[in-house]
């Protein structure tokens, strides 16, 4: 633990840190998007793959607990280095411009603080509507009893104002993802200009390709009205 606040106060160890979690972040939303799209498969493969999920115990729990560390670390960081920077440089730019280089000025990168501070009142209220939402209880295949949260999910995104909001707080990810990815790596990693331009486009494509992973959810079970023929009952 003292380890981890010295890392915390130096600016090495800060960079290893937002590096760490920032990959860390991404790696769990590519893998929570392919649980997702569970959805489209067969008819209760969306809720097994909950259920399986669920039943994992202590295994569950280590990881629940290791990914609420890296986001409040990550949080911590970030905030902090967004602090540290206003202090340093109260009065904002006028006219902003990319050096295309290691500073990477973008809409992207600009609005990180914001993106991030969203992204995290929406993950709270996400797990709290998702994760502890009241569901019914169906049977699956297998025959075991297990919460129904395919029809939670088709349900509230059958309501406009929660899937043109998804909609929108996904985006904001695709934004935050797309500076962020590239600059973990560049955190972690020494850099030359070569290098630095491919991660930054492979990051922005990673990005982008979530974000409209993602935000296709809520839209077609909206504009279908949960009825798509992607989605079997
Ligand atoms: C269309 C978009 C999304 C859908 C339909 C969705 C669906 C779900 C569902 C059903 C659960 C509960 C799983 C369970 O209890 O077994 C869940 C949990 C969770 N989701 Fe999402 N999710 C979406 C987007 C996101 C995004 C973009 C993030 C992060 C930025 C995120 C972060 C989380 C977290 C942290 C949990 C709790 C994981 C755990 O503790 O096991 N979700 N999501």
């Amino acid at each position: 633990m003292p380890k981890l606040l010295n890392a915390l106060n130096s600016q090495v160890g800060r960079k290893l840190l937002t590096g760490i979690t920032g990959i860390s972040l991404t790696i769990f939303v590519i893998v929570h998007l392919l649980g997702n799209f569970t959805l489209f498969g067969e008819p209760d493969a969306f809720n097994t793959y909950a259920y399986f999920l669920e039943n994992l115990g202590g295994l569950l729990i280590a990881a629940e607990i290791g990914l609420i560390a890296v986001f409040v670390i990550h949080a911590y960081i970030g905030t902090s280095i967004w602090w540290n920077r206003k202090k340093a440089r109260p009065q904002k730019y006028h006219v902003y411009s990319s050096k295309g280089g290691p500073s990477r000025q973008t809409l992207s990168s600009r609005s990180m603080i914001f993106t991030g501070v969203v992204l995290l009142i929406f993950v709270i209220t996400h797990v709290r509507m998702f994760k502890f939402g009241d569901t019914d209880i169906v049977t699956l295949s297998t025959g075991a009893e297990a919460r129904d949260l395919k029809t939670l999910v088709i349900d509230t995104f059958m309501q406009p104002a929660w899937a043109f909001g998804y909609t929108f707080v996904m985006i904001l990810l695709g934004l935050h993802l797309g500076h962020g990815i590239w600059s973990s790596f560049t955190s972690l990693t020494m850099r030359n200009k070569a290098m630095s331009s491919m991660i930054y486009t492979i990051g922005t494509i990673v990005a982008f390709l979530l974000a409209v992973g993602f935000l296709s959810i809520p839209l077609y079970i909206y504009f279908t009205g949960g009825e798509g023929s992607f989605i079997q009952y």
